[in-house]
């Protein structure tokens, strides 16, 4: 089967990068990111989030676009086909299997997320917050949640949106729409940085992020930073897989994933730094507002900033695009996979699967039960869990000669260090934090 001609290959280095980086900056790095850390008490959660990503989260993100460029495929089959070259049994195809899952589970409650971005679009183009303070703001996104229908409007149109672009293949479009519309989302997370610095609490917003407080700290909020580490670099379930497989032959792997997790960090960063001057200079808002916090916080930012109508409006659809170009890739190991198996062309395969995704959104809208329990499943076990053994099959079980070519590092005094954080540090990590969080658990 020529995998080039069925799903295409991306023009260079760079058009993986923004891919991967379109993947990678979503709702998790502005929607996410701010309100768990202000869930879990700032500073000291954020260190462990920033120490997961660096010596967990890009290495395994390199081993697991190595295992998509070897074999190749969706992740189903990349993985058959690594196993099969290192003689091993057929159940570490499994890998690709749960990677699916999780694309569908994770997009059903994000989707929803989604939908709030899209309607937000609308809410503050119309000007509806325009003066409002925090408890109003708080009030008008009560009524978001409450209207059941309405959700299940927006979440709809962000899902066929996303049909959509995974309908048309993901090297069209896409591409052009990170290269243009990520640059956009940057410059006006700048100028909220900046209106946070000016009219909001700066100096308590950066106390709370980066001073390290360790008492404040709980068992469940590591594993819930170790998630997120995943859940951020849309790594664990073979999205980055996926996109892996679509990377030319020769490009250096190391420095691509390096830039990738960087640029993604630097974004959910600034996110923080612009929301939380917001939150702690108005009333009635607090740091742990929970999943509301963006929609609460920011039209406050909005609703009393010059020109906020337009950057509110602006900033809601950059987020929509975020969004977009990160939900695509949650869809897309499936679809591949569905392809490749012939019996459902690209677009039969995408509407079958974001139809399931569409109803999962539903169950996510009318009981939140069902919401918290697909991202808890999803982030905090099955991304880690997947994270574990693509460092374990990397790291212990493909011949190093394959894995230093698809490095692209022959002879790279940085290949040992990476390949040593892989087979010992990454794995350790992730299982005595899973290990340490469920004994707390049974414990306490
Ligand atoms: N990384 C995306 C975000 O931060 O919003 C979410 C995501 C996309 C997670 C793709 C997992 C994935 F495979």
């Amino acid at each position: 089967m020529d995998q080039r001609k069925m799903h295409g290959v991306w023009a260079n280095r760079w058009t993986f990068i923004l891919a991967a980086t379109g993947s990678a900056v979503g709702l998790g790095n502005i929607w996410k990111f701010p309100y768990i850390a202000g869930e879990n008490g700032g500073g000291a959660f954020v260190l462990v989030y920033l120490i997961c990503i660096a010596i967990v989260g890009i290495p395994v993100m390199m081993a697991e676009v190595l295992i998509g460029r070897r074999g190749r495929m969706s992740p189903i089959n990349a993985m058959r086909y690594v196993t099969k070259e290192a003689g091993l049994h057929g159940s570490w195809t499994a890998i690709g299997w749960m990677g699916v899952l999780a694309g569908l589970m994770i997009m059903s409650f994000y989707s929803v997320v989604a939908g709030w971005a899209l309607n937000y679009i609308f809410t503050t183009g119309s000007g509806t917050f325009s003066g409002v303070n925090g408890e109003q703001a708080g009030e008008l996104f009560g009524g978001l949640l409450g209207d059941k229908g309405g959700q299940v409007l927006w979440h709809s149109a962000f899902v066929l949106l996303t049909l959509g672009v995974v309908a048309a293949g993901v090297t069209k479009g896409l591409g052009m729409v990170a290269r243009v519309l990520m640059p956009f989302l940057f410059v006006v997370l700048i100028i909220l940085l900046a209106y946070g610095f000016i009219k909001g609490d700066f100096a308590a917003a950066f106390q709370f992020l980066f001073d390290f407080k360790f008492d404040k700290l709980s068992w469940s909020g590591v594993r819930i930073a170790l998630g997120h580490a995943f859940f951020t670099l849309s790594l664990g379930m073979g999205a980055i897989m996926a996109y892996g497989a679509y990377m030319p032959r020769h490009a250096s792997l190391g420095r691509t994933i390096i830039t990738v997790g960087v640029l993604d960090t630097v974004v959910a960063l600034v996110a923080g730094l612009a929301i939380f001057p917001i939150v702690f200079a108005t009333d009635g808002l607090v740091p742990s507002e929970g999943p509301g916090l963006m929609f609460v916080s920011l039209p406050v930012a909005f609703g009393n900033m010059p020109g906020g109508q337009v950057f509110g409006t602006l900033f809601f659809l950059l987020v929509s695009v975020a969004a977009w170009s990160s939900a695509v890739s949650l869809i897309e190991p499936g679809v591949a996979w569905l392809a490749e198996t012939k019996r459902f062309n690209r677009v039969a395969s995408t509407v079958l699967l974001t139809s399931v995704a569409w109803l999962g959104g539903i169950a996510c809208i009318y009981n939140g039960a069902i919401f918290d329990a697909l991202d808890f499943l999803t982030s905090q076990i099955m991304l880690p869990l997947g994270g574990l053994f693509i460092a374990i099959f990397v790291g212990w079980l493909m011949r190093r000669a394959i894995v230093c070519s698809e490095m692209d590092a022959e002879g790279h005094p940085l290949f040992d260090i990476w390949l040593f954080v892989v087979r010992y540090v990454s794995p350790a990590l992730i299982a005595f934090i899973m290990i340490a969080s469920l004994y707390d658990k049974l414990v306490n």
